[in-house]
């Protein structure tokens, strides 16, 4: 396995090695290029994420500080983290329970959390504003007030963001309700969060973001590592019987297709703000940065011994643009994890056919209609309607309860990650289509395609100001993103 991956990452890059990379100033030797080759594929258990669960404390801590963490066995990689265990915690909350929590920044410069995808006051958000120095506390506290799903959270310093997620500063949001636990999905140890990124790490073992002499890197920065939970090319034990996985595309810029080897098809359950009306079968799945879905994966048929690889079939669709020339591209096809049959089980339920109901939001209920831009402009600038962000400028004002419908236009040869805060939206269409299975439920982050146009349509019922974003980590730290202002 291990081999057959090296040799198809060879070939990819030997082809695009140099196309559009004039501004690199020295040539990759054997020596710098080689860390994929000394990283062992499946020989890492995964690693599962501690729990903090607001059924057994009220308030939690967390630190963001320097860490280290045995991410390969030979020597520790340095990050950063939100708690003493580097590997950051599951935040597991039942809706109706209030969340609280003393944010301390450990870290040299200014920080502040988000919450991915929930829907709370905007003194409690984590718009880049309200980035508290080194050494301060903020503290945290509002009630859930939304539906089951899977959410996440990161630091969101303004113009750091990326850099600061991709050394470690990001973990799993989950919440829990009535409706979705009569459903009797698998949970416990049969329910497992995925936090997929890819990263690049030197001969020492440790991250290297953005490389300061190949331009593209501006456009996105691409690993040749994926880890999931922070564990390099994975695998996990599991038993003949059905499992859930919530995935989340942790990457700075990376979409994954993805499919398993020898399992040809699993139930799409839920995307990013909740579950669907009803599973969507299906072969493959498309996950942009920020998004998430969860899947129910059924290994009833496997003998024990069989193994099951999750992979990326390579999603070329979504960039013609030359990203960092040593590392696989959106094209490459890789490998992620392995699934090692080794227990029989007796697992007799069945997927319920219906999941929730979704009410459908109806262009006819909208009372405006906004139109946004995604363009790259001189200077190789990455802009949502022209403009770089400007963290004191208001974008969009909009009417607190009302609906609106967003037009998100890409105008670009690489698709972009949509993703506002405060809000939970539905898409409307695509060029007029429903093209991703994930576009049938709620949403808080869409892939808008290159070239294509997505209308999404929004609810706003939270007051205050919050961000709209590109969340190509590259992309919104470099000035793609805009402050939308929900008033009375
Ligand atoms: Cu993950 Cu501004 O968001
Ligand atoms: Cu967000
Ligand atoms: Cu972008």
């Amino acid at each position: 396995m291990t081999r057959r991956y090296f040799l198809h990452y060879s070939t990819v890059t030997a082809t695009f090695l140099w196309a559009g990379c004039e501004e690199r100033h020295s040539e990759p030797t054997q020596e710098d290029n080689v860390t994929t080759a000394k990283v062992e594929h499946f020989n890492q258990k995964l690693k599962i994420p501690q729990e903090i669960n607001f059924n057994q404390i009220d308030k939690a801590t967390f630190l963001a500080q320097k860490s280290q963490m045995a991410i390969y066995p030979d020597k520790p990689t340095e990050l950063l983290a939100f708690t003493e265990i580097p590997l950051n915690p599951t935040i597991r909350i039942q809706k109706g329970d209030t969340f609280a929590l003393d944010f301390t920044n450990g870290l040299s410069k200014p920080t502040i959390i988000h919450w991915h995808g929930l829907i709370v006051p905007e003194e409690m958000d984590g718009h880049p504003k309200d980035m508290i120095p080194n050494k301060s506390i903020k503290e945290y506290h509002y009630p859930i007030n939304q539906s089951a799903g899977t959410f996440w959270y990161h630091t969101h310093p303004h113009g750091r963001t990326g850099e600061e997620i991709y050394h470690g500063l990001s973990g799993l949001y989950i919440i829990e309700d009535e409706e979705e636990s009569k459903l009797n999905l698998p949970r416990g140890e049969f329910e497992i969060p995925l936090m997929i990124q890819d990263r690049r790490f030197d001969k020492n073992r440790q991250l290297i973001y953005k490389d300061p002499n190949v331009i593209q890197d501006n456009n996105g920065v691409l690993g040749d590592i994926i880890l999931v939970n922070s564990t390099p090319f994975p695998y996990m034990d599991v038993a003949t019987r059905k499992y859930r996985l919530r995935i989340l595309n942790a990457s700075s810029v990376r979409t994954y297709k993805l499919a398993f080897d020898n399992i040809e098809q699993f139930a799409l359950i839920a995307t990013d703000s909740g579950l669907l009306e009803e599973p969507i079968m299906v072969n493959h799945i498309v996950i942009g940065v920020a998004e998430r879905v969860d899947i129910v994966v059924d290994f009833k048929d496997k003998q024990l011994g069989d193994i099951t690889l999750l992979k990326t079939l390579g999603f070329k669709e979504g960039s013609n643009l030359t990203l960092h020339p040593d590392y696989p591209n959106f094209s490459t096809p890789m490998e992620i994890m392995q699934f090692h049959v080794t227990q029989k089980s007796e697992d007799n339920t069945t997927l319920p056919s219906k999941l929730i109901p979704i009410s459908r939001l109806k262009a006819s209920d909208a009372i405006q209609t906004r139109t946004i831009t995604m363009e790259i402009i001189e200077g190789g600038l990455w802009t949502l309607d022209h403009k770089p962000y400007d963290i004191n400028r208001i974008d969009q004002r909009v009417k607190l309860g009302t609906t609106e419908i967003w037009v998100i236009k890409n105008s670009v040869h690489m698709a972009h990650p949509f993703h506002i805060h405060g809000v939970r939206f539905q898409v409307l269409d695509r060029d007029g289509k429903i093209a991703f299975p994930t576009d049938r439920g709620w949403k808080d982050t869409v892939l808008v395609m290159p070239f294509e146009t997505v209308r999404i349509i929004v609810e706003f019922t939270m007051l205050g100001l919050f961000l709209y974003h590109c969340h190509i980590l590259e992309h919104e730290d470099n000035a793609m993103m805009a402050n939308l202002l929900v008033e009375k």
